[in-house]
């Protein structure tokens, strides 16, 4: 009801009288009151004119799962939208509402984590209310052993709603970051388990939007960045989310019909790792060599210096790689 008003509202280019909006939407005025308020509350800015009558003037910077849906026509990505305001993690909120048996592609966002985390236990960082931080519900016909898959499709469909939408240079480092003139700008975290209706993951997605420079804390300053700072100009995290959402919508299609060889020149295309010179720790030990390629299911193939080739799982291994890509052509 309080999105038939709200639609209503859109559609007018002239403030209107709350008898007028009443009429429009066939209910009482009462009826209308309280969904402005609710509206208002949920964070629309509808301005009330003592003359002229309502008119919406927008929203504030807030995820609203309404807007966030708006227009998305997505198959499965996305089917439904939350919004968390506090949540120590939105992958093990995700977590709680798959056990509860929500549908695949539903989409948890939050406006602020208090215990998110990265890839091999790391702590991701990121200030209330700028950012965009989700986690999406997938139960793809894959084994849990076969996460890397969704990590690999995902980063393509981030960097790729990037760069189509906002013309960034997105770029994907191996295993799971993506960046833009080598610098981070958001990171992926794909949980896999076995239940007992099949395999089960969690796709997390820290995506860096208005965080301004001097949020960013400062061991991370020459290594990190955000959409705002690279364009000039803040980004309404809504359509960001929007983008998100379609894109991952189409990689997920490609994985539902087993398409991998289009997942995998994606990434080669979109990757800064390709072809590059690399060192890596498993173990504690370091390993030299140049990337040949990947393997979607088992990881980075590498060349190594001493002559032999080999491949390296995300899960053991961390990976050092010159910030060459800064100054690589397209
Ligand atoms: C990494 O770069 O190591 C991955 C970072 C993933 C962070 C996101 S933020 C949303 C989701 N919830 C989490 O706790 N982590 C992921």
């Amino acid at each position: 009801m309080k999105y038939a008003v709200l639609e209503a509202l859109r559609r007018r280019d002239e403030p209107a009288s709350l008898s007028a909006l009443a009429e429009e939407v066939s209910l009482r005025e009462k009826e209308v009151r309280d969904a402005l308020e609710a509206l208002r509350r949920e964070g629309y800015v509808i301005e009330a004119q003592p003359d002229a009558g309502l008119r919406l003037a927008g929203w504030q910077d807030r995820l609203i799962p309404y807007e966030i849906r708006r227009g998305l026509g997505t198959r499965v990505i996305g089917s439904d939208v939350r919004v968390l305001e506090r949540t120590p993690s939105t992958n093990d909120a995700a977590w709680n509402e798959a056990l509860a048996g929500a549908p695949e592609g539903t989409a948890i966002f939050a406006e602020e984590q208090t215990a998110g985390r990265g890839r091999m236990g790391r702590r991701w960082h990121s200030p209330r209310g700028v950012n965009l931080l989700l986690s999406v519900i997938l139960r793809p016909k894959l084994e849990v052993n076969q996460s890397n898959l969704l990590t690999v499709a995902s980063s393509v469909g981030v960097a790729q709603a990037l760069r189509e939408n906002l013309h960034l240079q997105a770029r994907i480092r191996w295993p799971n970051d993506i960046t833009i003139k080598g610098r981070k700008v958001a990171g992926i975290l794909v949980e896999g388990r076995t239940l007992a209706t099949g395999a089960v993951f969690v796709l997390g997605i820290g995506l860096n939007v208005n965080m301004g420079a001097g949020e960013i804390p400062p061991d991370l300053r020459e290594i990190a960045t955000s959409l705002s700072i690279e364009l000039g100009r803040t980004v309404s995290r809504v359509e960001v989310a929007r983008w998100l959402l379609q894109s991952l919508d189409r990689w997920h299609r490609d994985l539902s019909f087993g398409d991998y060889g289009r997942i995998a020149r994606c990434w080669r295309r979109l990757s800064s790792t390709m072809g590059e010179r690399v060192t890596l720790i498993e173990s504690g030990r370091e390993f030299r060599g140049r990337v040949l390629d990947l393997s979607l299911e088992e990881g980075l193939i590498v060349r190594l210096d001493e002559g032999v080739t080999r491949i390296f799982h995300p899960s053991t291994v961390t990976m050092r790689q010159p910030q060459e890509e800064m100054t690589k052509p397209e």
